[in-house]
């Protein structure tokens, strides 16, 4: 078979996704790649590791001439708050190394796979049950790149007949790596917290709603997308997945049947809590389940209970 190239390997979603495809498909048909050396030895040991800058096309180049490449997982990207802090370095990576990684797919003739997320919504989006197609005018720098990165592959595809795929993802939700500088990481840490302190201090305000998916769900819907039959995709770039939705109040209910006295307080971010207060609180995902059958298996009190025991054994 041809061979898979993972960027951002090292990161929330990459350091999952590339032991889910190297046990699918073989250790040695997928390349981890970053520009941040693993400290996941998982990683490096389990199959091939390559140092990768996604805004160096040469590098790009290298890694196409040393491997048979017939997909990417293109996951190097700056997430919500960080990229408001930084916002040309968002532009930087989430926009030219996805430019760099479609002419390369054009050049090489690969699959690309882009995950975009619910951040390419503003506050004129439909809130509940955000439809697949709709406004999307998002307010932060993650978003405006996230909308032109669904555009741009879907200009690819149509254009020079790429196989561009991607999701829409709501927040992740993992107990391996922490996710770095997004609005949705709240959901990841109380967990942290609740094990080693019984309290959690929440940036977001209790009653706001957002839209969340436990990893193991995700790690399918990409796996599923890229296996799917090409001739019932619609929508291509990018479908809505969802499946779960809960406020901090709910999350921290749920989490308290499982650690006696935990007690959550509120400490408003006000950065994050607009962009939050700007997103869907949960998105229409019926296109992706009529299209390639996406159907999640996690909602909130099973994800909650599998954290808590992988978490838990974790951290002793
Ligand atoms: N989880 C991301 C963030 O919070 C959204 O896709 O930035």
């Amino acid at each position: 078979m041809k061979q898979i190239l993972v960027t951002g390997a090292v990161g929330q979603i990459g350091s999952e996704l590339v032991l889910a495809l190297r046990n699918r498909y073989g250790a040695s048909n997928v390349i981890a790649s970053d520009i941040r050396v693993p400290e996941n030895g998982e990683l490096k040991t389990s199959g091939p590791f390559e140092t990768l800058d996604v805004l160096d096309p040469n590098s790009i180049t290298r890694i196409m001439q040393l491997y048979d490449i017939g997909t990417v997982y293109h996951l190097a990207a700056v997430l919500s708050a960080i990229g408001e802090s930084r916002p040309s370095v968002a532009w930087q990576i989430n926009m030219n190394g996805l430019y760099n990684f479609l002419e390369a797919a054009r050049q090489y003739h690969l699959a690309l796979f882009f995950p975009s997320s619910i951040g390419a919504f503003g506050k004129s989006t439909p809130q509940d049950g955000t439809p697949q197609d709709t406004i999307q005018r998002p307010d932060t720098i993650y978003g405006v790149t996230k909308v032109a990165g669904e555009l741009l592959c879907d200009y690819y595809h149509k254009r020079f007949k790429v196989d561009t795929r991607g999701v829409r993802f709501p927040g992740l939700i993992s107990h391996v790596a922490e996710p770095g500088g997004g609005t949705t990481d709240y959901a990841v840490s109380i967990f942290y917290d609740a094990i080693k302190h019984k309290k959690f201090t929440c940036y977001l305000k209790s009653d706001t709603y957002l839209d969340m998916m436990y990893m193991p769900d995700a790690l399918r819907a990409m796996i599923e997308l890229m296996e799917a039959d090409p001739a019932k995709l619609i929508h291509r770039n990018s479908f809505n997945v969802s499946a779960m939705h809960f406020t901090p109040e709910q999350l921290s209910a749920e989490i308290k049947k499982h650690v006696r006295g935990f007690e959550i307080d509120y400490d408003i971010d006000p950065v994050r809590q607009a962009i939050a207060d700007s997103w869907p609180n949960y998105m229409d995902d019926s296109c992706a389940r009529k299209e390639w059958g996406w159907k999640p298996e996690y909602d909130m009190p099973r994800m909650v209970k599998d954290m808590m025991e992988k978490l838990t054994a974790k951290l002793q």
